[in-house]
């Protein structure tokens, strides 16, 4: 009978919402309050208004939109003790101890250690008479189900998409499709910006749904010493066989093999420098992350809320914390801690240029296997 807490952390993604207002009539549905945790990690610190109990109707409308209604910020005082207290006094003062987070690796990571340190929490809260004796003894544990929400799809776990990167990629493709009619119309070269952090899915898939020319990703930096006659050549090559236009995307985490950052204006640089091509850039910037949400992250966001209540209704205080996301047509339940580790590692390896190692922790990762081939 314990209510279930939903909230939404780190940056937006479209396909949040859908996940709340999967989330709390899936719990209604399950005769279990279920409340909203207003501004992420801050509401559950501040308590009062912030966390508020939802009503089947207080999620219509909801579930197109882009962002999250019921907002994400970042929450210095829960990386202290004393915010963790107040949350989990906040918390127990509802009767809650099931948490779905949809957010990335850091807010799933920053909730699990939560759930660890919940006893400890509970009983300096007892003892200093903050909680009472029956509280402490009734909600002894809290469970916690992630849901991703990211549009960088940077999770490392096998054949699934985070919720939020579908639409990115959309948006993405429409504004590359906008830039190549004006592009070709003067026979520019255009060089753009794409979001993504250190993964670089979102360049690389639309890159390849739009003919780019040439992609530049964190995952594969050149070979080449010399990237910019590489680069170049291709260009010109394009430009011989009579293409109207070229269009280059880099990942804004992109890096070349002695791990020095790529940046676009220096690329565009190079290529009126070297080629003479009248070359623009644009920097997609948070148009990529905002706006109504695509059919499947829509889809994606309400079948991970339904799943993530499901089981969270099945979870016994002993079971670890779980990551829920949709692989092809099944449903895919991935251990939170172990999944986190890995993408972390992922991260890690590449930055300090092994892309080998990378590659072992990704394992079966196709997506970021695939753009390494
Ligand atoms: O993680 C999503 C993301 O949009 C990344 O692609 C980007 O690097 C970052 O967030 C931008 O963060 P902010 O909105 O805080 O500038």
């Amino acid at each position: 009978d314990h209510a279930v807490a939903v909230f939404t952390s780190g940056g937006d993604a479209p396909g949040m919402n859908a996940v709340v207002r999967s989330v709390v009539r899936c719990g209604i549905h399950h005769a279990r309050d279920v409340f909203a945790v207003y501004e992420g990690y801050q509401g559950l610190v501040d308590g009062a208004g912030k966390i508020r109990k939802m009503e089947w109707t207080d999620v219509q409308m909801m579930i197109y939109k882009g962002g999250t209604v019921i907002g994400s910020a970042r929450c210095k005082e829960f990386r202290e003790r004393e915010g963790r207290l107040a949350a989990c006094k906040h918390l127990v003062d509802r009767g809650i101890t099931n948490i779905i987070c949809c957010g990335g690796d850091g807010s799933l990571t920053g909730a699990n250690i939560f759930k660890l340190e919940w006893a400890s929490l509970l009983e300096e809260l007892r003892s200093s008479g903050r909680v009472t004796d029956a509280q402490a003894q009734k909600y002894a544990n809290i469970n916690i189900i992630g849901c991703v929400g990211s549009i960088d799809n940077d999770m490392v776990y096998d054949g699934t998409l985070t919720i939020g990167t579908d639409t990115a990629l959309h948006r993405i493709v429409d504004a590359i499709d906008a830039v190549q009619s004006t592009a070709s119309s003067h026979q520019r070269t255009f060089v753009l910006e794409i979001m993504g952090r250190h993964c670089g899915y979102l360049a690389w898939a639309a890159g390849v749904a739009t003919g780019a020319d040439y992609i530049f990703i964190p995952e594969a930096p050149s070979k080449h010493d010399d990237w910019e006659s590489v680069l170049c050549a291709k260009l010109d090559h394009q430009r011989k066989r009579g293409a109207r236009l070229c269009t280059v995307l880099v990942a804004e985490g992109a890096i070349d093999k002695f791990g020095k950052p790529i940046k676009t204006e220096y690329v565009r640089q190079v290529i009126i420098d070297r080629l003479g091509h009248d070359t623009r850039s644009t920097i997609l910037g948070h148009v990529q992350r905002g706006g109504y949400a695509s059919a499947y992250d829509r889809f994606l966001g309400s079948v991970s809320g339904a799943l993530a209540v499901e089981r969270l209704l099945r979870t016994k205080p002993e079971d670890a914390s779980t990551i829920v996301g949709v692989k092809g047509y099944s449903v895919a339940f991935n251990p939170l801690v172990e999944t986190i580790e890995a993408t972390q590692m992922v991260a890690k390896h590449t930055e300090q240029l092994d892309f080998e190692a990378a590659i072992q922790a990704r394992g079966k990762d196709f997506k970021r296997h695939w753009a390494i081939q």
